[in-house]
């Protein structure tokens, strides 16, 4: 019998993803030494964050039953909001049911006729999504071009701009320069929005990069995160001033449409962020950890968590990133469309709680499959 014309659509989509090597799968794989995740802190299993999810679950159920502006709001929400603002040195902050909704709440919100909006080339698809649903005026500038950004707020007609720009980038691993942007959106009148996805638990020893920049709090400075990353949990947040919040609360759809984080996972996220300020060493070991990683597979250090290796074909990547699944490692495996053609890339995450011996295990087995000797150089 003949499929649909959606089927026949779907099957010759599947067929064009496989011949390029970009079929992806979604598939548990127990038992892998991790440098894919990006539990960069190891606490999702840290048995205080699991206490307090645990404890949440059991005081509020498992979920939140409704919009935080209808019932969903708890004394976990408003919790973890605060640890946030304690941990990032924020006056407010709002949490969202993922990071993606947080960037997509928090740009629509700011956006629309009369904003200009900046972003770097590489910003993550949830910033490029919220750019693009805000129906604002874009400019796309090349990755870290400082310049170009001047030269946009210098010529703009638009009576507000925002500038998005990752504190580490997700895929990269390299830094903004963000003394440098913000000093811009401070000259021009701007707001700098910066996704601290991979900068929160991590850099200025866990406060963020934005923080160890002597950025927070100032007026012209937002931050986005992600609480599904260091933080082991799941969720997303925009921190500011609560004049920015109270405006997310009132006009961000993705906070109003939609259910509040379940309590438990609001709870394990505000443990989680108590730990990570009490314990900036966690945050210095992932850096170490890095350097390590780095070091052995022959690649320049980036300055957080992850690292990335260019490998070429988006084929040679899956095939390397297979490789080394049947020697016992999950790597990160980064093809089109997450990067452009032709730099398709291994991505290794270091993380707090990597064993000496894993580290050196996992590290030998990928630099083996890059063909590379005991010191990180060209076998
Ligand atoms: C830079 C960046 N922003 C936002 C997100 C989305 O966060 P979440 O997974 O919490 O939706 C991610 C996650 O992949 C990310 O890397």
């Amino acid at each position: 019998m003949a499929g649909t014309a959606m089927d026949t659509w779907l099957a010759s989509r599947a067929e064009v993803r496989i011949r390029r090597g970009l079929e992806r799968t979604a598939e548990a794989r127990p038992g892998l030494l991790d440098l894919a995740s990006n539990d960069y802190l190891g606490l999702a299993a840290d048995p205080r964050v699991i206490d307090a999810a645990t404890a949440a679950l059991l005081r509020h159920g498992a979920g939140a039953r409704g919009s935080r502006v209808v019932c969903g709001t708890t004394e976990a929400h408003q919790d973890l909001e605060n640890q946030l603002c304690l941990l990032a040195g924020q006056e407010a902050a709002l949490v969202f049911s993922s990071g993606y909704t947080a960037n997509l709440g928090v740009l629509t919100a700011l956006g629309g006729p009369g904003t200009l909006v900046i972003h770097d080339a590489h910003v993550h698809a949830s910033l490029l999504d919220g750019i693009r649903l805000s129906r604002s005026s874009t400019l796309e500038v090349a990755h870290h071009d400082v310049a170009a950004v001047a030269a946009a707020l210098a010529s703009r007609t638009q009576p507000r701009a925002v500038v998005v720009v990752e504190s580490i980038y997700s895929v990269l691993g390299d830094a903004a320069d963000l003394a440098a942007m913000a000093g811009l959106c401070a000259r021009f009148d701007a707001l700098l929005l910066v996704d601290e996805a991979h900068g929160i638990g991590v850099a200025g020893e866990g406060r963020g990069a934005v923080h160890a920049a002597g950025l927070a709090g100032v007026p012209h400075v937002s931050v986005t995160a992600t609480l599904s990353k260091a933080l082991g949990s799941q969720g997303g947040a925009v921190l500011g001033s609560a004049l920015l919040r109270e405006h997310l609360v009132n006009t961000a759809r993705t906070f109003i449409f939609d259910t509040a984080l379940a309590p438990a996972a609001a709870a394990a996220a505000a443990r989680a962020a108590m730990i990570v300020r009490q314990e900036p060493g966690l945050a210095l070991r992932v850096l170490a950890n890095a350097a390590i990683l780095a070091g052995r597979c022959g690649v320049p250090l980036a300055p957080g968590a992850v690292q990335s290796i260019p490998v070429g074909s988006a084929s040679r990547a899956a095939g390397l990133a297979a490789r080394l699944r049947s020697q016992g490692v999950a790597v990160g495996c980064f093809r089109p469309p997450s990067v452009p053609d032709g730099v398709s890339r291994l991505r290794l995450t270091a993380r707090a709680n990597l064993t000496a011996a894993e580290l050196e295990a996992a590290a030998g087995t990928v630099a083996a499959a890059l063909g590379l000797g005991l010191q990180g150089g060209q076998a």
